[in-house]
């Protein structure tokens, strides 16, 4: 059966207090919006409409950058859940099949809990619901339900205190075929304490015309909205749970496990050792047997098999470090290629660059890539020998078993096998240091 995405992202979230759209704050480091596209894309969806309003163009744009080929359509005025379904109308012309209604503003429902749903509806339900019992109903809609099957639901602002008593609660998501759910919504009004055209009225609509209704349920954690920076706060901490019980579970040592913070496309390989204090930015792919030692900060890198990195160490995009290479503390890696066994051990910056293979930085290296308009590179040949505090000012390139002396400033290639010195001549004065020591002594002691 195709089946077709909408997901209602037209919301202000008015309270977050924020001039950004709710659905674009982050958890672990991607847009709810898109942890709700990734929930709904495990069903393959034939089709992905969203329904933009506030904050539409920025909305548009982050969808757009997620999935090329979703649809974002508009609902200028924000009239309800039902109207905004009914937004989505003309974008799946044409289209036969299941669509299922998601909120961009819930990053949490499991894939199985949808294809759960669309078992139902292949189960012969005309109208599913995902339902959920809920420690405080509150705001909630209450589903009217007798076992699985559903009769209505009544949104909290709109029920009597015994529907109000009523713990089985309405998530918002929702699957049936998508021509039936588009000709019960044509029936919905808004004679209602919020004067909104209700997603929810489809199902007493459903049922008025014979058609079945049935609830799946889920957990609560499952169906977490975030309507508050309070609220985005727990879900952003139900996510790093989930993903440290993930990371565990394939195979990956985490230390302290609730100090180490992940985005949500983190990739470790089997028997990574992850120490405290370790924070991970987008796009890090860590591979197997590789150590992340304390107080490392991961940024769109990729770490090989075998390595080592931090403690204190920062890779930023761009980092890519080949098999057993080396990264020690307060070493900071921007854009480079660090071949198979190099060691950038201590107090270095290296950017824009490339590092041969077993070689060597020393202590305090930088490489000068930015003249305050340009980036340039820096080529350090395999196994060589970077002498420390050597300010490499690019472009330049150091060639393979090339040495530099510490503390020289680089401005021009080393060819292979040479030693660069750039700094100046040492001088010693026997003896000096004595004597002005003890005319300086006097020299105080007179006043
Ligand atoms: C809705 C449900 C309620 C359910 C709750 C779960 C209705 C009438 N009520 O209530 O039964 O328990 O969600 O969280 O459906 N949206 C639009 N356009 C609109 C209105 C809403 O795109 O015109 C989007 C919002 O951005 C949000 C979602 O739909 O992502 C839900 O809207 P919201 O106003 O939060 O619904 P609730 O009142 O919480
Ligand atoms: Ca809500």
């Amino acid at each position: 059966m195709p089946t077709a995405l909408i997901v209602l992202a037209a919301g202000q979230g008015s309270r977050m207090q924020s001039d950004l759209p709710k659905v674009l704050h982050q958890v672990a480091h991607a847009p709810l919006l898109v942890h709700a596209l990734i929930a709904g894309q495990s069903l393959s969806p034939d089709r992905t409409v969203i329904v933009a309003g506030h904050g539409g163009d920025a909305v548009e744009a982050a969808a757009r950058d997620h999935d090329p080929e979703a649809t974002v359509v508009r609902q200028t005025e924000q009239l309800g859940t039902g109207h905004a379904v009914q937004q989505a109308q003309a974008a799946l012309d044409g289209f036969a099949g299941d669509a299922i209604v998601l909120y961009g503003d819930t990053p949490f429902i499991r894939a199985e809990t949808l294809q759960a749903m669309l078992d139902a509806r292949a189960a012969g339900a005309d109208v599913v619901v995902l339902g959920f019992e809920a420690a405080d109903p509150g705001r909630y809609g209450r589903l009217v339900a007798d076992g699985d099957r559903l009769e209505r639901i009544v949104e909290a602002k709109d029920a009597t205190p015994d529907e109000l008593s009523i713990r089985l609660c309405n998530s918002g998501v929702l699957a049936a075929d998508a021509a039936t759910l588009f000709a019960l919504l044509d029936q919905v009004g808004n004679d209602n304490a919020s004067g909104e055209y209700y997603l929810t009225d489809v199902i007493g609509l459903a049922r008025a015309a014979r058609l079945s209704a049935r609830v799946v349920t889920c957990p609560e954690a499952e169906t977490m909205g975030v309507n508050t920076r309070m609220d985005l706060a727990a879900a952003e901490a139900t996510f790093q749970t989930r993903k440290r019980t993930e990371a565990m579970e394939n195979g990956a040592t985490l230390t302290a496990p609730e100090t180490v913070f992940f985005a949500h496309d983190t990739y470790l390989g089997r028997d990574v050792i992850v120490e405290p204090n370790v924070v991970f930015g987008p796009g890090v792919t860590v591979e197997s047997g590789a150590t992340l030692r304390a107080f490392s900060h991961l940024e769109g890198c990729h770490v090989s098999e075998g390595c080592v990195i931090g403690p204190y160490a920062r890779l930023r995009p761009g980092a890519e470090l080949d098999r057993g290479a080396k990264i020690g503390n307060f070493v900071e890696v921007k854009n480079a290629q660090v071949h198979e066994g190099a060691k950038i051990n201590h107090l270095t910056y290296v950017g824009d660059a490339e590092v041969g293979a077993r070689a060597n930085i020393g202590a305090g290296t930088v490489t000068c890539n930015y003249d305050g308009y340009f980036k340039h590179r820096t080529e350090i040949g395999e196994d060589a020998f970077i002498g420390s505090s050597t300010m490499l000012v690019a472009p330049v390139r150091v060639g393979a078993g090339a040495m530099t002396g510490s503390g020289s400033v680089i401005t021009m290639d080393v060819a292979d096998g040479a030693l660069a010195l750039g700094r100046a001549q040492q001088v010693t004065r026997e003896g000096f240091a004595t004597r002005l020591r003890a005319k300086l002594k006097a020299a105080k002691e007179k006043r």
